[in-house]
């Protein structure tokens, strides 16, 4: 039997929730799996020249990992039609994690709960944020209680849509994370705290003020800048054209503007 599973795309940190806020979008990698005598991984779409087709593939890895929890030993044919564009911050990593965990499951007959699904990505990922709107969707939050990572999914008020302007160039989060100081000015870090409550609410309240005062960040967006050199150009054209704000799409180099809108919208461009 073909297992069969959709995730979307993800835009993470939205600013000043670094490593915490994230946003599903209406862009989707599609994952198929059926049990086989050896592993086989076909990838079709965005990243069919570059992405591993061996055990190192991410989908085939988070697959394992079910199975190797479950304690199941068989082996998959794996197909994958990307959409999800490779490398250029829109979460394509944690959709292939969270895609193969989902298919781990389904196969397996794990019956694992989507917290525990968040949980193995998470730990597979590095950092939550693109995982949590990746299982859960709509818009999340998530902290670390201690003995793991949480998420909270929150409905956001009606009136917005993403805008992305999609970056031609990849860049790797591990080069973006690279890039952040050990440690941040006290005042940087209170100027983000607020700016991250405000943006949550906004979000939640369906509130464009309080949107675009949240959607300005000195926890990371400053220190990409510099690998990033048509950041601020970028942000200043979605801005003249009309959007709420604009910030980098999880560590970039794409942009994310919000943008006032009603229903269901999604623009890439
Ligand atoms: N929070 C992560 C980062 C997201 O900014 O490094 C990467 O997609």
């Amino acid at each position: 039997m073909t297992h069969r599973v959709r995730v979307p795309a993800t835009s993470a940190n939205l600013g000043p929730g670094y490593d915490a806020f994230g946003l599903a979008l209406a862009l989707y990698d599609v994952f198929e799996a059926e049990p086989a005598e050896l592993w086989s991984i076909e990838v079709w779409g965005e990243g069919e020249d570059v992405l591993l087709t061996d055990e190192r593939n991410e989908v085939a890895r988070a697959m394992r990992r079910v199975f190797d929890e479950v304690g199941y030993s068989g082996a998959a044919s794996v197909r994958c039609e990307n959409a999800i564009p490779v490398g250029r911050g829109l979460g394509s990593s944690a959709a292939a994690i969270v895609g193969g965990l989902m298919l781990g499951d389904l196969l397996a007959g794990a019956e694992l709960t989507r917290e525990r699904i968040f949980e193995l990505a998470t730990e597979l990922e590095g950092h939550p944020d693109n995982v949590a709107a990746a299982v859960f969707g709509g818009f999340t939050l998530c902290w670390n209680d201690g003995s793991g990572a949480r998420a909270e999914r929150i409905e956001p008020g009606s009136g917005f849509a993403a805008v992305i302007a999609l970056s031609d160039e990849a860049l790797p989060t591990a080069e973006a994370r690279l890039a952040l100081p050990e440690s941040v000015p006290h005042g940087d870090a209170a100027f983000s705290a607020g700016r991250a409550g405000l943006l949550a609410a906004g979000i939640a309240l369906g509130r464009r003020d309080l949107v675009s005062a949240g959607l300005v960040d000195r926890l990371h967006e400053p220190y990409r800048a510099r690998l990033i050199p048509d950041m601020a150009a970028t942000r200043e054209a979605l801005l003249s054209a009309g959007a709420t704000g604009a910030v980098l799409s999880g560590a970039g180099p794409t942009v994310l503007g919000l943008v006032v809108a009603e229903g269901d919208v999604f623009t890439l461009f």
